[in-house]
């Protein structure tokens, strides 16, 4: 399948680091310009611009934290400038917090939500403005498959989630036709997110029932990014595509 998105700019928020690091450098492989939104991973980041430049693409690193509604207008507004658009919008930053309910203090809350969910709200309500004016647009959200199951110790992150896909099916619904709005929901992805957390791989592979029998790639849930960046997915509005070895079947 010939994928080509020269000409186009793409910005992924949380891309100096797992999932969104592939997506971004896939896009790039694909051809799209690619601003790299990070937050405190300077490093990582110019990194990213380095590899992406040194395959012939165009690229530019910029540090906001995407739950603040102001770093988010400058980083919108910073990538409209150097590119002139942005016509694909990956939301793919997140934070995980395993704590049970009762532990979990109204600032833990308020953390996981304000990253997970409020920073696609944000993020969207930045960039759909210019999508509109120029007539065309994608959106991609990086929501998870614990978003539709719920899970134990991960009350925040799932409710986000959740928050996330339904966010999602509203905004394909009033920005049809114009901008696409879809959502991907993996499974256990190998990433620092799982590292950090309880559930290591090795705990996923051994207590989850996944017919594919492993957690997956960073790459594989960029390929699935890039799809929906396609003109491959012209009729796809409000689907959530789950890559998640078969852990569910829905
Ligand atoms: N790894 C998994 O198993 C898995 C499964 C389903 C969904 N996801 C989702 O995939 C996305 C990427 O996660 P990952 O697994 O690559 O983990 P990761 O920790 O490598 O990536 C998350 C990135 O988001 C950035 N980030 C966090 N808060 C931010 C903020 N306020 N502003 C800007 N950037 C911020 C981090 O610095 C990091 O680079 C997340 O939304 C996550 O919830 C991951």
């Amino acid at each position: 399948m010939n994928i080509d998105l020269s000409g186009r700019t793409a910005l992924v928020t949380g891309a100096a680091t797992g999932i969104g690091r592939a997506t971004a450098l896939a896009l790039g492989a694909a051809g799209a310009n690619l601003v790299v939104n990070h937050l405190g991973r300077p490093e990582d980041a110019s990194a990213m611009v380095r590899a992406l430049e040194q395959t012939g693409g165009k690229a530019l690193a910029i540090e906001a934290d995407v739950s603040n509604a102001t770093q988010v207008k400058r980083l919108i507004d910073a990538a409209e400038a150097h590119f002139g658009a942005v016509d694909i919008l990956v939301n793919n930053a997140g934070i995980l917090l395993e704590k049970p309910f009762l532990d979990m203090s109204e600032t833990d809350w308020d953390h996981v939500l304000n990253t997970d969910l409020k920073s696609v709200f944000l993020c969207c309500r930045a960039a759909l403005p210019g999508m509109l004016q120029r007539g065309s647009g994608c959106v991609i959200n990086v929501a998870s498959e614990l978003g539709y199951l719920g899970r134990a110790g991960y009350a925040a992150y799932t409710t986000a989630k959740g928050g996330v896909i339904t966010l999602t099916r509203s905004l394909a619904r009033e920005f049809a036709p114009t901008i696409r709005v879809n959502a991907i929901a993996p499974g256990p992805v190998a990433t620092d997110m799982l590292d950090v957390s309880v559930m290591s791989p090795e705990m996923i592979e051994k207590e989850s029932d996944i017919p594919l029998g492993r957690v997956g790639r960073p790459d594989e849930i960029a390929a699935t990014a890039v799809f929906l960046a396609s003109e491959h997915t012209s009729f796809y509005c409000g689907q959530v595509l789950s890559p998640n070895g078969g852990a569910l079947m829905a």
